[in-house]
């Protein structure tokens, strides 16, 4: 009789456990539908998404917000914190903006996460910001709004996003600023290679961030790295179309903060208008960059695979082409990369006459112009050459 009733109790303690563990679990599982959230495409979400971000930013326990399959409409949002515990975003279906491109445009930004600590966005599904119009509308010179990111973090650590696709951006697809500790992994980056400003990844005042195995088509920078990012490590990124890997353009402001410990390796450009390059305009800036390691990296049919330019100076409004860049730019190392140059010059480096480059290495270098002879070329740059270096070293 008493091993019954212990066994009953034990059963019964047992069951209370599983109710407590499933309840629980489920209140931190969030599925934007139960909030209203349809799947049709046509019904505005936003609100839906709000709600599950407030509930999941409530939460004692780490929450998940799911989007599940199903195309959703979503105009600009913000999730913000800071929230109780870390959150996590979940996206399997695909996430639209609306089509009257104004209704995105003035904000800046669609989907904003700022003033986090924990923050994950992961799973199969696409965000599609549905840029062409705004495109076309910049591009025929149109009284147009200023566009938006796709998906930005601001003011966050341990950020990690993973697995999504992002699509026609009306600017930048994603946006890091502010922000430490941050992983982007796995990201596909999608818009047409004529598409203007829609860089893939940007990444400003920002530490210690990851970028790996990202596969990236775009109209402008696959990857841009823009004043105050320091300690970055960007491995296997299929770069290609799109204007390569940039640091830059620095100096844009007369008191800017520089770039620093900066790793690009493993990757591959193909068919892109740069290679890796770094850009500074033409005016002075205290800004600066240094400890620069660009290594194994394969070059098909780019036009600069190996570029650096003072010299930048879009529009001409503030600088000139012969003025002076300030950025000061030291200890950048090229190793390893090979492939095809679609320019004759294929490593072409332009510096600053105020402010030479120094430490510049070339290390096993072979690039190859795909009509002739190629050739480099070095102005204001000082460094050294070692192993085989094809074009010969200017340095
Ligand atoms: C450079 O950045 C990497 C992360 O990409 C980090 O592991 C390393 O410690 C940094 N190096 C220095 C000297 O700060």
């Amino acid at each position: 009789m008493a091993i019954t009733t212990n066994s009953n109790h034990f059963i019964f303690i047992f069951l209370l456990a599983l109710f407590f563990f499933q309840s629980s679990s489920s209140s931190s599982y969030i599925n934007v539908e139960s909030f209203g959230a349809k799947p049709n495409g046509e019904s505005d979400s936003t609100a839906s998404f709000l709600k599950a971000w407030s509930q999941a930013c409530r939460s004692g326990e780490q929450a998940t917000i799911y989007v599940p399959q199903g195309t959703f409409l979503v105009k600009p949002v913000t999730f913000d914190g800071p929230c109780k515990k870390k959150v996590n975003f979940r996206i399997d279906g695909t996430i639209v903006a609306p089509r009257d491109y104004w209704s995105l445009g003035n904000s800046g930004y669609w989907m904003l996460f700022t003033k986090l600590d924990g923050v994950s966005v992961y799973g199969e599904g696409t965000l599609d910001a549905r840029g062409s119009f705004f495109w076309h509308c910049k591009k025929a010179h149109q009284n147009c709004p200023s566009g938006a990111r796709s998906i930005s973090f601001s003011w966050s650590s341990n950020v990690v996003v993973s697995g999504i696709r992002s699509m026609n951006s009306q600017t930048m697809h994603i946006a890091i600023d502010h922000c430490k500790n941050v992983i982007i992994e796995k990201v596909k980056i999608r818009a047409p290679s004529g598409s203007p400003n829609t860089d893939g990844i940007n990444v400003q005042f920002s530490t210690g961030v990851t970028i790996s195995h990202a596969i990236i088509n775009t109209g402008d920078d696959c990857i841009s790295i823009n004043q105050g990012s320091t300690h970055l490590w960007i491995d296997h990124i299929a770069c290609g179309p799109g204007h390569g890997i940039s640091i830059g353009s620095l100096g844009n402001f007369e008191k800017e903060e520089g770039v620093e410990n900066v790793t690009v390796t493993s990757s591959t450009f193909t068919k892109t208008e740069n290679g890796v390059r770094i850009k500074a305009r033409a005016q002075p800036s205290t800004g600066f960059t240094r400890d620069i390691v660009f290594s194994k990296l394969i070059m098909n049919n780019v036009f600069n695979p190996i570029i650096i330019d003072q010299r930048y100076c879009p529009g001409a409004t503030s600088c000139d082409h012969h003025q002076n860049s300030g950025v000061k730019i030291s200890r950048v190392r090229y190793e390893e990369i090979r492939g095809t140059s679609r320019s004759k010059v294929a490593i072409n480096l332009d510096c600053s006459a105020s402010n030479p480059c120094e430490g510049i290495k070339l290390q096993n270098i072979k690039l190859t112009y795909v009509k002739g002879s190629e050739t480099s070329s070095c102005i204001n740059a000082a460094g050294t050459a070692s192993g085989y270096v094809i074009p010969k070293s200017c340095l």
